[in-house]
């Protein structure tokens, strides 16, 4: 990873909160600009302490916070230019929600970026749409279902215009119709060259999607590496107290049974299911 395709990066990022647990130990990671990133790690691991460092929420008591190379200036000004580049959607959307009406909620950021309304009702028009609420604009938030409800949450984020799209846990509570379309919008906002970072604890998910992947453990990033080599990251997996990708054993022991060739390396079940239907034995 060189400098300076780093978007976001942590450098020894140390956090206890006042009741003395450690949310943070030294924690060190990179996230790539224009990247898709899954942040694995058990629970109380320190993901949540984290993505609250990247928007300057929280403050470092040691180590460093950088944004595009400069260290995060924590003056009202400087939080402010932050979080128009760094967007947080939290794990619980009633956390995120305030307003009575959709539009009114997601208009909310923008309005107070000082924009005029043309150009913030333009925004929100866009963001609604890139989550497929379009037609929910004058619904009231509290008859949303769950899954809505995170789209309003990322819909408030996105009018924002953030470089940098954070998501705590995005897909927990989602039915698989949901989740679907909450990867079809996520995709077609990386496509728009927006870096997204998430975390997950469906390790198969983030095997399959993330360009980058980082593991936590106690406070600390205890390994990063890309996606396509998780196979050889299987202990790194296991320090961290993480499952390996059910379709790596799968597609091993269907090479041991000389059904399939070592490479290509399917990295979905999907895939894997190509790979035996055109008898990729080479
Ligand atoms: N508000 C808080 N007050 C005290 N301790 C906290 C608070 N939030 C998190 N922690 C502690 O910090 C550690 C990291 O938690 P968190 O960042 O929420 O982990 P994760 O999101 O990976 O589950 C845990 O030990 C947790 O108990
Ligand atoms: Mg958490």
């Amino acid at each position: 990873m060189s400098f300076n395709d780093v978007l976001l990066q942590f450098e020894q990022v140390a956090y206890r909160y006042p009741d003395g647990s450690i949310g943070l130990d030294g924690c060190s990671l990179g996230i790539r600009a224009g990247s898709r990133n899954a942040l694995l790690g058990a629970n109380g691991a320190g993901k949540t302490t984290l993505f609250q460092h990247a928007n300057g929420l929280l403050q470092p008591q040691g180590g460093v916070v950088r944004y595009a190379g400069t260290p995060v200036d924590y003056s009202r000004a400087g939080l402010r230019r932050l979080r128009t580049d760094i967007g947080l959607v939290f794990q619980n959307p009633d956390r995120q929600l305030f307003s009575a009406s959709v539009r009114e909620d997601v208009s909310f950021g923008p309005l107070n970026l000082g924009l005029d309304t043309d150009t913030v009702r333009q925004r929100v028009d866009a963001a609604l749409d890139a989550v497929g609420l379009a037609h929910a604009a004058d619904k009231a938030v509290h008859n949303l279902s769950f899954g809505q409800k995170k789209r309003v949450c990322i819909a408030g984020v996105l009018a924002m215009e953030p470089k940098l799209l954070i998501l705590d846990e995005p897909m927990a509570g989602l039915d698989n119709a949901m989740r679907e379309e909450l990867l079809s919008a996520l995709n077609g906002l990386h496509a728009k060259g927006i870096t997204l970072l998430l975390a997950t604890h469906d390790i198969d998910f983030a095997y399959r999607w993330a360009d980058d992947i980082h593991l936590m453990a106690r406070g600390r990033c205890t390994a990063s590496f890309a996606s396509a080599a998780m196979p050889a990251r299987e202990d790194d997996l296991k320090a961290a107290g993480l499952p390996s990708p059910q379709v790596i054993a799968l597609h091993r022991a269907l090479v041991a049974r000389g059904l399939l060739a070592a490479t290509p390396l399917p990295r979905s079940q999907r895939e894997l299911v190509a790979l035996l239907e055109t008898g990729a034995l080479s």
